[in-house]
């Protein structure tokens, strides 16, 4: 089966960088057409940086790195550097990147590159804040016909919030944006706090990052030292929830996930409660589906998957 053609939304962020990290290290499954930075953990001009040390790391300056929206679509930015850190790749030092950063604006890069592909042929893989694929989508419908899916990292249901009691982070922060993708008609894969909060980056696992020997494996294991200090803390959890490398990682095994075909709304008027996701998990509502709302992971398999994948770097 040829790969998968994925545009990768992203606000690296530590947990961005190992999704990135892995789904290059996935070509028979995904082929990565570009990556588009948006404003999220940190500003702009920091995820763009990351995106492309990423890409260095990984040894693939040839994956096109895009700009995208700096803010929201109408409200202020919230960042997360007490998550992430001032850089949003805190952890190891790191030199600033060298490959080019794509003079065309990164919704600009979605646009043109759905309009020039077949019909339902291209996977969006939003994991920060979905203000590029809602300005897309705003500026060009036509596009909508194109994307096979939107697989994204947001939003929850039995997990409720990580940034307010009710809402996880990169919903709240554009809860229009949100409300435009989960209207639009589009098929959405949900990868919630329900599945990646059950990814815990344990002792072991981020050993065996470590122990791998390599650059990657050693700069994985520094971003986690550095990040799960913060989750840690707030959960007691035995190591922090790995977020973003659940969306390749379902694209890659789709079998290590389950979840269930339902209505998910978002709340963007109640400041109590802005940013939920409001997901019909018993089907109570009445309201017609619309998103395929992941609820559990295997999450050995899941970790097997990704040292495998990223030990090939
Ligand atoms: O709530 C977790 C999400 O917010 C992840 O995508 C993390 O990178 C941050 O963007
Ligand atoms: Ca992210």
């Amino acid at each position: 089966m040829s790969p998968r053609k994925i545009i990768i939304d992203t606000d690296p962020g530590q947990d961005d960088a190992v999704a990135i990290l892995l789904a290059l290290a996935s070509p028979d499954e995904v082929e990565v057409l570009g990556i588009t930075a948006v404003a999220g953990n940190v500003p702009l001009p920091l995820t763009q940086r990351n995106a492309r040390i990423v890409c260095e790391l990984a040894g693939r300056t040839d994956i096109p790195v895009f700009a995208g929206c700096d803010a929201p679509l109408k409200r202020k930015l919230v960042t997360a550097e007490h998550v992430h850190g001032k850089t949003g790749l805190d952890g190891p030092q790191l030199p600033d990147p060298t490959m080019p950063l794509q003079d065309k604006h990164g919704v600009d890069f979605i646009i043109d590159t759905l309009r020039d592909a077949p019909s339902g042929t291209v996977t969006l893989c939003p994991l920060g804040p979905l203000t590029n694929i809602a300005t897309a989508l705003q500026r060009a419908p036509d596009i909508a016909p194109k994307i096979q899916d939107i697989v994204l990292m947001g939003g929850a249901y039995f997990q409720v919030g990580n940034i307010t009691p009710a809402a996880e982070f990169n919903i709240y922060v554009d809860p229009e944006a949100a409300e435009i993708v989960f209207k639009s008609g589009i098929p959405i894969s949900v990868l919630p706090l329900d599945v990646t909060h059950k990814a815990l980056v344990t002792a072991p696992r981020v050993e065996a990052f470590r122990t791998m020997g390599t650059e990657v494996g050693r700069m994985v294991a520094e971003w986690t030292d550095f990040f799960e200090r913060f989750d840690k803390e707030k959960y007691g959890s035995e190591g922090a929830p790995l977020h973003d490398p659940c969306v390749p990682a379902y694209l890659i095994r789709p079998d290590l996930f389950t979840g269930r075909h339902i209505n998910v709304e978002i709340e963007t008027t109640s400041e109590l409660t802005l940013g939920m996701t409001v997901a019909d998990w018993w089907r109570v509502s009445g309201r017609a589906p619309n998103a395929m709302f992941m609820g559990d992971v295997d999450a050995d398999g899941f970790f097997a998957l990704l040292t495998e994948r990223l030990a090939r770097l």
